[in-house]
C-alpha cells in the first residue's frame, strides 16, 4: 500500500513505518511531506532515500492555494492512503477530495482534540488517557475512529513524560492499523 506521509515535527511515527517496511510491512513510503523546514521528519525520510518535498501555508496567497499545491504534490506521488502522522494543519477540500487520509491524534477522542491534546488531559486531570487513529474528514479531529490505546496517567506526570508514554503506543497502533487496512482494502470504496 503507497502511502505519503504528512509530517511537521521529530516524525517517530514516521520512523516507525519506516522500520515497519524494512521488516516487511505491506506498506510503502513512497513519499514525506511537511509544511515547514527542518523537519526531523524529512531528514528520517531522506536518511531512508524517501522523497520529500515542504509545502509551506506562507509561500501562498491564500489558504486555498496551499491547499490546491499540496494536493498536487500528493497527487503526483499516486498514494493509496496518505498519513497525518503529527501534521499540524488542517487539511481542506481539494485535499480531503482527492485522498483518503488517517490521522494520529495523542489522546482518547472525542476527549481533547486539537494542537494541545496531552496538555488539555493533563489539566482537565484525567486518570486516563491515550491515543486515537482516525479517518480524517473536514473538522478536527471528528472523523471515524479507527483504532484506540489506553494509558494511564501517573502522579507527578508533565506534558512531556505523558506524551513520551502515549508516543510509544501511538507508534505500535499506526503501523498495526496501516498493515490493518493494507491487508483489507475495503475502505477504499467506503
Ligand atoms: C504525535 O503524538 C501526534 O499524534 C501529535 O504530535 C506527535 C508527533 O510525533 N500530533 P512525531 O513527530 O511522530 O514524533
Amino acid at each position: 500500500m503507497r502511502l505519503v506521509v504528512l509530517v511537521s515535527g521529530s516524525g517517530t511515527n514516521l520512523q516507525a513505518l519506516l522500520d515497519a517496511q524494512a521488516e516487511g510491512a505491506p506498506i510503502k513510503v513512497v513519499a514525506v511531506g511537511a509544511d515547514r523546514d527542518g523537519t526531523g521528519g524529512v531528514v528520517r525520510a531522506a536518511l531512508r532515500n524517501v522523497p520529500t518535498f515542504t509545502c509551506r501555508v506562507q509561500d501562498h496567497d491564500t489558504r486555498a492555494d496551499w491547499d490546491a499545491a499540496i494536493t498536487r504534490l500528493v497527487s503526483a506521488q499516486a498514494p493509496d492512503l496518505v498519513v497525518s502522522a503529527g501534521f499540524m494543519k488542517v487539511l481542506g477540500p481539494d485535499f480531503l477530495a482527492a485522498h483518503k487520509v488517517v490521522n494520529t491524534h495523542p489522546a482518547l477522542l472525542p476527549s481533547f482534540p486539537g494542537a494541545h491534546g496531552v496538555s488539555d488531559a493533563l489539566e482537565h486531570g484525567v486518570k486516563v488517557t491515550g491515543c486515537t487513529c482516525h479517518w480524517v474528514d473536514a473538522g478536527v479531529d471528528t472523523g471515524r475512529i479507527i483504532e484506540q490505546r489506553a494509558i494511564r496517567v501517573e502522579d507527578g506526570d508533565t506534558v512531556e513524560s505523558l506524551h513520551e508514554r502515549i508516543k510509544v503506543e501511538e507508534r505500535a497502533m499506526l503501523v498495526e492499523v496501516l498493515s490493518r487496512l493494507a491487508a483489507d482494502r475495503t475502505w477504499r470504496t467506503t
